[in-house]
């Protein structure tokens, strides 16, 4: 397939695709008349006399992404993954610092920066699997012939030629994350977020998930950044695994992974990897 570049390629050239500086990100909880009121705000004052109960779920966030990598967000559950994840799309902003898309702030969604969501919150039930995946362009309104070539090559992509007319109840559970990835490919966006996408499927489906997913990048020349809580995950398939702490999530340390794909996971190097990882995260576990 040929690799977008264009616009990119010059950026490539000039900065990042992500600029990350001093993100801070906190949530606040109120209690309003017995009521528990969660916002991303500071409200205490509507809130008359009441406890403010502050959640910090980010602190201190830096980090510059070039095009072309692959990133993974690793650390446990409530460090603060997905709402960092969140920031990147848009959908979330932080409380101090930014994010820069592109040399740009990112203020909200943009189809350049795509979410892949887990398969049962991304794929129409009453649509066939050519259907999930011409919705967007559709309603972008790309005129059809160029429809027909993106969603042609994008379901080749993910392997599900022959499916195409297929209903998702049909299909199991890593062929519809796959038509999940395909929605989000389908544009060619220049950075894929990830959250999770994988965590709801079994073992032997995640592995050869993961092996597509790297096949796509390669394929496709896009920045990635994938969320897990899963060391051989992110090891398997990132260009540089950031450490979090627990929260409030720190970077505690990035660890570049410098092996080439296919990886396997019982090589020494790979060991080695997962060894000084799980090491980094059980010194975290001690001092907190
Ligand atoms: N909308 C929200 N309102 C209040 N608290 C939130 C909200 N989103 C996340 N949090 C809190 O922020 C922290 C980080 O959450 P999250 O980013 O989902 O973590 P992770 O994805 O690493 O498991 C958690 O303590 C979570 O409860
Ligand atoms: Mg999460």
């Amino acid at each position: 397939m040929a690799v977008k570049r264009g616009e990119n390629e010059e950026f490539k050239q000039s900065g990042h695709v992500l600029d990350i500086n001093e993100i801070y990100k906190s949530f606040y909880i109120y209690m309003s008349q017995g009521e528990e009121v969660i916002s991303d705000k500071k409200k205490k004052r509507w809130f008359s006399s009441k406890q403010e109960n502050e959640i910090k779920a980010l602190q201190d966030i830096f980090l510059k992404v070039d095009h072309g990598e692959f990133i993974a967000l690793l650390g446990p559950s409530g460090c603060g993954k997905s709402t960092l994840l969140r920031i990147l799309a848009g959908f979330e902003s932080p409380s101090s610092g930014h994010a820069k898309f592109k040399g740009e702030n990112i203020n909200g969604p943009d189809p350049q920066r795509a979410m892949v969501f887990q398969s049962e919150r991304a794929v129409f039930p009453w649509l066939t699997v050519k259907g999930n995946i011409s919705l967007g362009p559709k309603l972008q309104g790309v005129n059809s012939e160029d429809m027909e070539k993106a969603v042609k090559d994008t379901i080749k992509l993910v392997e599900l030629d022959g499916f195409e007319n297929a209903y998702p109840k049909t299909l199991s559970g890593g062929m519809l994350q796959r038509v999940a990835v395909a929605r989000a490919i389908v544009n060619r966006p220049e950075l894929l977020l990830m959250d999770e996408p994988f965590g709801a499927l079994d073992a032997q489906t995640r592995n050869n998930l993961q092996d597509h997913v790297v096949r796509i990048w390669q394929s496709i020349d896009q920045t990635i950044v994938f969320v897990t809580h899963d060391i051989e995950e992110a090891i398997y398939l990132s260009t540089r695994v950031v450490l979090f702490t627990s929260r409030p999530g720190r970077i505690k340390e990035i660890v570049p992974i410098d092996l080439p794909h296919p990886r396997d996971r019982t090589s020494p190097e790979f060991i080695e990897y997962r060894n000084y990882c799980s090491k980094l995260i059980r010194e975290k576990e001690k001092q907190g």
